[in-house]
């Protein structure tokens, strides 16, 4: 299906579908309309069974820079509060349940930033910059930015970005450990690529759970997580990639899933 804001493709033959924010003269501005397309997509992603791994992406300058000011500049308090501004449809990232990875180049700054947090794994080309300049605008990150950085990258490097609005190098993201990788801008998509295709070819409850067990370590008490995590474990002895996964070990072969 085709969207304003959007380009999106799925390759069936790898399970690898990719949504690009296409707002390049607004340096993918996160409008009412992206975020409502956005949602719509990864609802398809999440609905299509073959799907095994999404890459979020923007243009080569910018992820995104951030919630569309020009938009949301006049908005008062109780339009906010009643439409659910930021909740109704920012979260959907968060709660997709295929692993999803963000693939940013250039700036991912305010509302951009909080959307990379949402992904899984944030591959960064050498170009990319990282940070929540709200404060400067008279207003804070809305969309998880204190609280997501901040078990990114800790406390003390979130409050200098959060209170002076500093954006950060791929360098010094991927020192403080918010990025999986730093890659040449140029590479950027083939990298992400292969990366969301090896994820892809795994058996897909094992990686749904394993996304969902990891998520889960920022929710929960360590024994709680340990537990839940225990009990997805026994729960992929029922599926035959475990089988098939254990056996083509034992037997020396390459595995066939079926499951995906
Ligand atoms: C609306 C934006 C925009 C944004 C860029 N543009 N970011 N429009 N909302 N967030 C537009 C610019 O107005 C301009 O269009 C065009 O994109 C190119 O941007 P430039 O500023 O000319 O580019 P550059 O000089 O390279 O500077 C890049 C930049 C800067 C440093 C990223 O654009 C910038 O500071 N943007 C705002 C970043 C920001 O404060 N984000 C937080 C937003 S609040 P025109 O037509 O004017 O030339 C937020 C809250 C999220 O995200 C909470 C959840 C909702």
């Amino acid at each position: 299906m085709p969207y304003e804001t959007l380009l999106t493709e799925f390759d069936e033959d790898t399970g690898v579908a990719v949504i690009q924010m296409n707002r390049p003269e607004a340096l993918n501005a996160l409008s009412e309309a992206m975020m409502n397309d956005l949602t719509s997509a990864l609802d398809r992603c999440d609905k299509e069974d073959k799907v095994g791994c999404v890459i979020l992406t923007g243009t080569k300058k910018a992820f995104s820079g951030g919630a569309d000011i020009k938009e949301i500049k006049d908005k008062t308090f109780p339009e906010s509060y009643y439409e659910d501004f930021i909740s109704r449809n920012w979260e959907r990232t968060a709660r997709l349940r295929k692993p999803i990875i963000a693939a940013v180049a250039g700036y991912a700054v305010g509302g951009g930033c909080e959307l990379a947090l949402m992904c899984d794994i944030i591959l960064a080309a050498d170009n990319a910059k990282f940070g929540q300049p709200e404060v400067r605008l008279g207003v804070m990150p809305g969309a998880g930015g204190t609280q997501r950085l901040a078990r990114a990258i800790g406390k003390s490097k979130t409050m200098e970005l959060c209170l002076t609005g500093r954006l950060m190098d791929a360098a010094e993201a991927e020192r403080f450990g918010l990025v999986s990788r730093v890659v040449k801008a140029e590479d950027l998509m083939d990298e992400a690529r292969s990366l969301a295709r090896t994820i892809a070819s795994m058996p897909m409850a094992g990686a749904m759970m394993t996304k969902e067990a990891v998520n889960y370590a920022y929710e929960t008490p360590l024994s709680q997580g340990i537990q839940f995590e225990r009990r997805l474990f026994q729960s992929l002895f029922s599926t035959a990639d475990q089988k098939e996964g254990m056996d083509a070990y034992v037997e020396k072969r390459s595995a066939h899933f079926r499951d995906k």
